[in-house]
């Protein structure tokens, strides 16, 4: 495995790989490896020649008040990782890299963009287009790799790669989770043995909202509340939001259409530690209580 630090480095490295007809698979990331990330890898390994792992640390989709600081940044660690999940090249810029002096130039995505974590952490969403289209331009790829887990992440940058026409195929890959069902996020590491145990109820009840919608439930709106209130029911949880949107568009729905599919997601406060989730449901083509 080769590190690189420098941009245009990475973009010469890929250009020739591309010049010798290498399928290159990119899988971005923040570090602070988990098995999570190992299973983007895999998935970028067999459908690419080539995997570029990137670490950065992207300063602008931070809002003030977020753990920038204390983000976890085990480079060494991450770097052994890496090479032993078959990573060809990491790319590890400085943020001076990125962003050097006069950088002014910010992609803003509306629409998807605006809701949920949009709403809740306003700048966010520029700030992952930006750095993941620099990212896409440094490396090059044909495919690049993202988890499920952040699921609104995911179609955003699904419309700034058809809007900006960027030739490259976004891969989603399945959410990890943990034995109690917790999806495994680099942020968990904040969180003591007993918050890791309860958090398990975040997925426990979105996989109870879904079930109720497979038992014939159409009230979205209803539903997302009643699994808001199931897990703030844990001690010391706060929810930040429940909400179902429609898979295909992204937009917020309130009541299940047969034929279409939906998507629950939520943020939770566990003790302070904001962690989110989500779960996809599609809808038979027939619900009862429907007409045909
Ligand atoms: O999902 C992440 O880790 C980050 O948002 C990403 C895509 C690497 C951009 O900084």
């Amino acid at each position: 495995m080769q590190t690189v630090t420098d941009p245009v480095e990475m973009q010469t490295i890929s250009e020739k790989l591309r010049l010798g007809r290498q399928l290159i698979g990119v899988v971005m990331t923040m570090g602070a490896l988990h098995e999570g990330h190992i299973s983007l890898v895999k998935l970028a390994r067999e459908q690419a020649g080539t995997v570029i792992l990137t670490i950065f640390v992207n300063p602008t989709q931070f809002g003030p008040n977020e753990d920038f600081h204390r983000y976890p940044r085990p480079f060494e660690q991450d770097a052994a990782l890496a090479r032993s999940a078959g990573v060809d090249y990491l790319f590890a810029p400085e943020a001076g890299a990125i962003y050097p002096e006069g950088f002014s130039t910010a992609i803003s995505c509306s629409g998807v963009s605006d809701l949920l974590e949009g709403e809740k952490r306003p700048g966010h969403f520029s700030g992952v287009a930006t750095v993941v289209t620099k990212l896409l331009n440094i490396t090059r790829p044909h495919l690049a790799v993202f988890g499920e887990k952040d699921a609104q992440q995911l179609a955003v940058i699904r419309r700034v790669v058809t809007d900006l026409n960027i030739p490259v195929k976004v891969v989603a890959a399945p959410t990890m989770r943990e034995s109690n069902g917790l999806a495994v996020s680099s942020r968990n590491i904040y969180l003591t043995a007993g918050q890791r145990e309860s958090a398990g109820a975040i997925w426990r009840s979105l996989q109870h909202a879904l079930d109720r919608l497979a038992a014939g439930e159409t009230g979205l709106k209803e539903l997302a509340e009643a699994t808001a209130t199931m897990i703030a029911s844990e001690s010391g949880f706060r929810v930040d939001y429940v909400a179902f949107v429609d898979e295909e568009t992204f937009m917020p729905a309130e009541r299940a259409l047969k034929g279409r599919s939906y998507r629950i997601l939520a943020a939770v406060f566990a003790d302070g530690i904001r962690l989110i989730d989500n779960a996809c449901f599609a809808s038979p083509t027939h619900i009862a209580g429907e007409e045909a």
